[in-house]
């Protein structure tokens, strides 16, 4: 038996990593993904609605992507479109991007500074709550979890969207390769990064929990009626419940 790797996911470390990649994210997802992270999130969009006239928390936003699509998708149907994320230059491109590809957004569309693990918004604020793997970067997972419930309307329904592992036998050992060995060489020459942003990347997602273990998390969090989908082999998994009704 091998130890896990420890993973440093101190606040300093994780804003100070994804700020260091800032300009350089969105394309090392589609580029190490080969486009696979777009698809996933027009899946989460699909699978994860906002109802008419619903308000929408996208939780460690990063550049935006998801919200992107979600307004894509959604359109003027809800009432608001808000993003969150504590690395303020991740913040800035997903601003500047928002600028671009809603210039004239027909609801507003906002995107705040703030931790996960201490969501600067009201008790029971938003519909419908995504997030895209930002929720195993997170100092405390629990926390955040209890987070995104409190500020869940009741009703309200929250999606999550991570890696995971593989299970085929063959294809695990596949990408397993790929991902200790292959990416962090890629990631080193084209990211360019301080904080070895690539090598923390699979020490971080073969730590976290996944499947079933997650949905328990998330059930004992006070989420109702957790279920969970893998998807492309189980690389990620879309994680979706609901909170209660008063
Ligand atoms: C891998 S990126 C994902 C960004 C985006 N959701 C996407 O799908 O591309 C992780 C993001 O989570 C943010 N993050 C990590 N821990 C956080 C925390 N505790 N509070 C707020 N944001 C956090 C990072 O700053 C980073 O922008």
């Amino acid at each position: 038996m091998t130890d896990k790797p420890s993973v440093d996911k101190s606040p300093e470390n994780v804003a100070g990593m994804f700020a260091d990649i800032a300009p350089r994210y969105d394309f090392m997802n589609r580029f190490l993904s080969g486009f696979v992270d777009v698809y996933w999130r027009k899946y989460t969009a699909k699978r994860v609605p906002i109802p008419q006239g619903g308000t929408y928390l996208d939780v460690c936003t990063g550049t935006a992507d998801l919200l992107i699509e979600y307004y894509r998708r959604y359109k003027d149907k809800p009432s608001a479109y808000v993003g969150c994320d504590f690395c303020q230059p991740m913040l800035d491109i997903g601003e500047k991007k928002i600028q671009k590809k809603i210039p004239q957004p027909a609801v507003p569309v906002t995107l705040q500074f703030g931790d996960a693990c201490a969501l600067p918004f009201e008790d029971n604020s938003f519909d419908t709550i995504t997030v895209a793997f930002g929720l195993r970067n997170t100092t405390d997972m629990t926390k955040a979890i209890e987070e995104m419930h409190r500020v869940c309307k009741p009703g309200g329904t929250m999606g999550i969207l991570e890696f995971s592992m593989p299970t085929g036998f063959f294809f695990k050992r596949l990408y397993l390769f790929y991902f200790r060995y292959i990416l962090p060489i890629l990631g080193k020459i084209l990211a360019r990064n301080r904080y070895k942003a690539y090598n923390y990347l699979p020490q971080s997602v073969e730590t976290f929990p996944y499947g079933q273990e997650l949905a328990d998390a998330l059930a004992q969090c006070g989420w109702q009626n957790v279920t969970f989908a893998p998807l492309t082999f189980g690389i990620a998994t879309l994680y979706i419940g609901k909170k209660e009704q008063n």
